[in-house]
């Protein structure tokens, strides 16, 4: 039976879950058009009509090629809230603060069920929004907010549940992995191919969230939450892409690597996690290096189930909207799961210091190409403890050179402490670079 598609409170009835949306941009708008177009299949699932009532977005005159009219408009969308006739409302507004964050919580306060992609939100107000939902018996549901169409939450609360996750994170930001791509193909500098894609659409205006690795924060902060317990979020190790150039990229390829900004999350025996997102060498050989452009890839290992790496697209219309669609299925067929899938709580704690965790690193640094520069660098490194598993000049200018080291596994503290010192040799000009090799992908 082909179910017709009902958009309106007019035909709402006990067999009707009303919808409302606040936020009217691409996802929204793409919201919409599934439910729209999945109407037959979506009743088929969830033995309800899926009827949108009402909407809310900052400018009602924009042209969205969607006729709005049979829905209630709202100019402030913290009103949705209480409007009677809305069963579940979809935040797709977007931002940790403002609006999104009163709707949602309006919305739980009145025993609304909530669906979001807000992923800044989840990660950093988790804890008394999982409170409220609980307080108030209203579900709070965000499969959209990490990865797109990579069922990620799904993944790790569902699917993993009964395994120990060692090891979750992965390429969870689509920008930053198309620069890196676009950077390393066209040997652009980072400047030029970000804002080549903020023309194209690709990047934000404003687009630090992204590449001072914020949004993977965000998302990877909500996996490790799920899949070892709740952390705060200001305890996590954050560094963007800004400092890697096409040259690094080339080096890094020479030596048989890609650069992938990670996410990643450890458990360690004594409990600790650690948790931080940085721009990583990862062998070219690793699943992870095979993701490129604006793919995401979420990569785990289970004490029981072992590796796995899926990639997918982690942003866009029918991406992210097909995902809030599964949210908005699991809450017609009455799934109710806690926040972070565990009905006892646990406080949050803090990620364990990067300094301590020990890897190999890719330093690169430019160099006078005169005598005894070698012998200066040794010395640090010696002095810091440091073994170097290889060394290769790279041509720069006249009478200066790029060194690329890559070091055998040691401290992070000792790795830093290193770039420091190195920083002060007269033959050493400008910061040296450092970067994590993460070889477990
Ligand atoms: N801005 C994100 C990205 C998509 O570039 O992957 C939404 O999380």
């Amino acid at each position: 039976m082909k179910a017709a598609p009902h958009f309106s409170d007019k035909t709402a009835n006990s067999n009707s879950l009303r919808l409302a949306i606040a936020g009217l941009g691409t996802v929204g708008c793409g919201v919409i058009k599934l439910l729209q177009e999945q109407a037959s299949s979506l009743t088929d699932r969830t033995g309800k009509q899926l009827v949108v009532t009402a909407v809310s977005a900052r400018d009602r005159t924009k042209d969205r090629q969607i006729d709005l009219s049979s829905f209630r408009w709202y100019d402030n969308p913290v009103e949705l809230a209480s409007d009677e006739t809305i069963d579940c409302v979809l935040e797709l507004i977007g931002g940790a603060e403002g609006p999104a964050r009163d709707l949602v919580e309006a919305s739980l306060k009145a025993g609304k069920a909530v669906i979001t992609a807000n992923k800044a939100l989840i990660a950093l107000h988790g804890k008394e929004l999982a409170q409220l939902s609980k307080t108030h018996n209203a579900p709070l549901y965000y499969e959209a907010s990490v990865a797109g169409a990579i069922p990620a939450v799904k993944i790790v609360r569902e699917g993993l549940a009964g395994d120990i996750i060692k090891t979750i994170g992965g390429i969870l930001n689509g920008t930053c992995n198309y620069i890196l791509t676009t950077m390393e193909e066209t040997g652009q500098s980072f400047e030029a191919v970000l804002k080549e894609a903020q023309e194209k659409g690709f990047a934000e205006a404003e687009p630090s969230t992204d590449i001072d690795g914020w949004d993977t924060a965000h998302k990877l902060a909500i996996l490790a939450n799920i899949a070892f317990k709740p952390l705060q979020f200001d305890s996590l190790t954050v560094e963007g892409i800004r400092s890697i150039t096409a040259s690094d990229l080339g080096f890094a390829r020479k030596l048989g690597y890609k650069v992938k900004l990670l996410g990643m999350a450890r458990q360690h025996q004594d409990g600790s996690i650690e948790a931080w997102v940085r721009p990583c060498l990862v062998p070219e050989k690793a699943k992870l290096a095979q993701v490129d452009n604006v793919f995401n890839a979420l990569t785990w290992e289970g004490n029981y189930s072992g590796p796995m790496t899926i990639s997918g697209r982690g942003a866009g219309e029918g991406p992210t909207a097909s995902a809030v669609l599964a949210d908005i299925i699991d809450y017609a067929q009455g799934m109710r799961l806690p926040l972070w899938g565990r009905i006892v709580e646990q406080e949050e704690t803090a990620a364990r210091s990067v300094a301590s965790l020990k890897s190999a690193f890719y330093v690169r640094l430019l160099v006078d190409d005169t005598p005894g520069v070698m012998a200066d660098i040794s010395a640090v490194l010696r002095d810091q403890g440091i073994s170097v598993h290889l060394i290769a000049q790279h041509e720069f200018k006249l009478e200066q050179v790029y060194l690329t080291v890559i070091t055998h596994p040691v401290a992070n503290s000792h790795i830093t402490d290193a770039a420091a010192r190195l920083r002060e040799l007269n033959s050493v000009h400008g910061a040296p670079l450092i970067v994590t090799i993460e070889s477990l992908c």
